[in-house]
């Protein structure tokens, strides 16, 4: 296993598949979306195949595939299957907006997905259409029955967002009564693609958990897994658990065994870097396996500290999440 300069072991890549997305969420893009690459800037399946392989030997067993929206680049599915079949791979999971993805289900259980993340900022229609865009609320709503009935470990991600969905928080956090599912309230970010932001953040973690308090005086902590970014809750009696992501306020960091490749395949040792590496270069220019792990190696050893050092080295934060990769 191969720890950073502050100690932490680094397991799980988040690979971004591409920069693309059939919705329109006003905390990611703007209306008119984003510029998309052009398809030679995005690595291919073969490239990525290649770089799993390198990393998975420097002992990265975890892997979640984001985008974008994943499942709008083609052969998803036929690279899902050799990814899972990696030597060192062990998990492989999925972060998707569910709107193309109730017909896949049963594929993603027999490759053997290991849980899927759903992103559902509201169960209201309406709501859904004027926060993403689109009336795709039906097609996702679609999806989280698939999951639950074949059993994938599902959870949910809702940005929390003043005036846009905080009449959600008891309705989504009500689908923890008969579902073992994990409803997640996120702090919003600073990445919609144009850099605006909250003068200060209303919705703060704190804010999140007061409001559940408020409406849950049983609302019981739970145990965290060692590398989570949630602190999770749950409601007694009921099946599944809360969490609240400190997304913004970034509590999280000392613990981080995270990174990320971009759809254009820059190597990001935090969420709020500005990229550190370009592995497309690198992987183009005819790099061996032995000097890719060097780059990687070297660019392990030094990891900023947290996501607010990481902020200070490259100025601020502009970039959609959709090419980012969440
Ligand atoms: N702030 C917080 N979360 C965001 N996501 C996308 N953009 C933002 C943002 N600006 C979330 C999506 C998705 C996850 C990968 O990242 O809701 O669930
Ligand atoms: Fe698409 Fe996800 Fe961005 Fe929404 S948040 S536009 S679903 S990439």
């Amino acid at each position: 296993m191969i720890f950073d300069n502050h100690n932490r072991p680094i397991t799980y890549l988040r690979l971004a598949v591409t920069d693309r997305c059939n919705l329109r969420c006003f905390y990611c893009m703007p209306e008119e979306g984003i510029k998309y690459l052009p398809k030679h800037q995005l690595l291919t399946y073969e490239e990525m195949e290649r770089l799993v392989r390198v990393l998975a030997r420097l002992g990265v067993s975890k892997i979640r595939i984001t985008g974008g929206e994943p499942f709008v680049r083609n052969g998803l599915m036929d690279f899902l299957w050799r990814l899972k079949a990696t030597e060192g791979v062990e998990e492989l999971h999925i972060t998707t907006n569910g709107v193309l993805t109730e017909p896949l289900v049963p594929e993603l259980v027999r490759i053997g997905i290991g849980s899927v993340n759903l992103s559902i900022d509201t169960l209201d229609r309406e709501r859904f259409r004027q926060i993403t865009r689109r009336d795709e609320l039906p097609a996702v709503r679609g999806t989280l029955d698939a999951l639950l009935e074949n059993r994938v470990p599902v959870k949910l991600n809702a940005v929390v967002m003043e005036g846009k969905n905080i009449e959600d928080l008891p309705l989504l956090a009500e689908l923890t009564r008969d579902h073992p599912v994990e409803v997640r309230f996120i702090e919003e970010m600073p990445f919609n693609g144009e850099g605006s932001h909250y003068p200060v953040l209303n919705w703060t973690h704190r804010r999140i958990l007061q409001e559940l308090q408020t409406l849950y005086p049983g609302l019981k902590r739970q145990q965290d897994s060692p590398f989570a970014t949630a602190t999770t809750y749950q409601i007694p009696g009921y099946q599944g658990t809360i969490g609240i992501i400190a997304a913004f306020t970034r509590t999280f960091c000392g613990t981080c065994n995270r990174i990320r490749l971009t759809a254009q395949g820059t190597l990001k040792t935090c969420l709020y870097d500005n990229g550190v590496l370009d592995v497309r270069a690198l992987l183009r220019s005819g790099a061996t396996d032995a000097d890719l792990t060097a780059a990687f190696l070297k660019a392990f050893a030094h990891r900023p500290k947290n996501g607010f050092e990481a902020e200070q080295e490259r100025g601020p934060v502009t970039e959609s999440m959709s090419t980012i990769g969440g």
